[in-house]
C-alpha cells in the first residue's frame, strides 16, 4: 500500500501540469513568402514588417509579463485583462498576426453568400463597403487599424481603432484588418496612405473573411 501511495505521489509530482504554466507569447511565422504580396506589399516591408515590428512586440510583451499573473495567460486573455504597456504591445502582436492572416498571394477576390448579403445590407455594395474602410484609414490621424467587425448583435461595422485598439477588447468579432501604421506602407508608398489603403484589396482573401464571419452565423 505505502509504495502505491508512493508510486502515486511520485507520478503526480512528476506529471507537469498546464494550469500554472508559465509560457513565453510566441511570434506568428509569416504565412506565405517575402515577396508573395508583391507588387501591392515589397518584400522588403514585409521583412520588416514582420521581422523587425511585430517581432519587437513579441519580444517587449514577453520582457513586460516576466514575473507577473500574465505570464500564465492566453495572449486573447492578456489583451482583455491589461492596460498600459503591456496591452499596447499585446495587442499589436494578436493585430498583427490576424492582418497577416488577412493576406494572401492567391486571394479570393470578391464575398460570397451570407457574407456578401450582410455586406449590401449594411452598405449597399462591396466597392461601397471598400471606400468607407479607405476613407477611415486616410481620416484616422496618426497609427491605428481600421476594422471591419461583426457586433454582438451580427450587424457588420466599420471600426477606427487608434494605436494598439482592437475589437477584442470589446467583445467583437473581427473580420478585416487594414494597419495604417506608418511603417506598414512607408517603404512602398512614403506618405501616401490612400494608396498602399487602395492597394492592400488586392491581397484581402475574401475566403477568410467568409470563414471569419460564418463561424459566428450558425
Ligand atoms: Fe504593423
Amino acid at each position: 500500500m505505502n509504495y502505491i501511495l508512493s508510486l502515486l505521489t511520485f507520478l503526480t509530482m512528476s506529471t507537469p501540469t498546464t494550469t500554472a504554466e508559465t509560457h513565453t507569447i510566441t511570434l506568428s511565422p509569416l504565412p506565405y513568402a517575402y515577396n508573395a504580396l508583391e507588387p501591392e506589399i515589397s518584400a522588403e516591408t514585409l521583412r520588416f514588417h514582420h521581422d523587425k515590428h511585430h517581432a519587437g512586440y513579441v519580444a517587449k510583451l514577453n520582457t513586460l509579463i516576466a514575473g507577473t499573473p500574465y505570464e500564465k495567460m492566453s495572449l486573447e486573455d492578456i489583451i482583455t485583462k491589461s492596460d498600459g504597456a503591456i496591452f499596447n504591445n499585446a495587442a499589436q502582436v494578436w493585430n498583427h498576426t490576424f492582418y497577416f492572416d488577412t493576406l494572401s498571394p492567391t486571394p479570393k477576390s470578391a464575398p460570397e453568400g451570407k457574407l456578401l448579403d450582410a455586406i449590401n445590407k449594411a452598405y449597399g455594395s462591396v466597392d461601397n463597403l471598400k471606400r468607407e474602410m479607405n476613407e477611415a484609414a486616410v481620416n484616422l490621424f496618426g497609427s491605428g487599424w481600421v476594422w471591419l467587425i461583426e457586433n454582438k448583435d451580427g450587424k457588420l461595422s466599420i471600426m477606427s481603432g487608434k494605436d494598439a485598439d482592437t475589437p477584442l477588447r470589446y467583445g467583437m468579432y473581427p473580420l478585416i484588418t487594414i494597419d495604417v501604421w506608418e511603417h506598414a506602407y512607408y517603404i512602398d508608398y512614403r506618405n501616401a496612405r490612400a494608396e498602399a489603403v487602395k492597394a492592400i484589396w488586392n491581397r484581402i482573401d475574401w475566403k477568410k473573411v467568409e470563414e471569419r464571419y460564418n463561424k459566428h452565423q450558425q
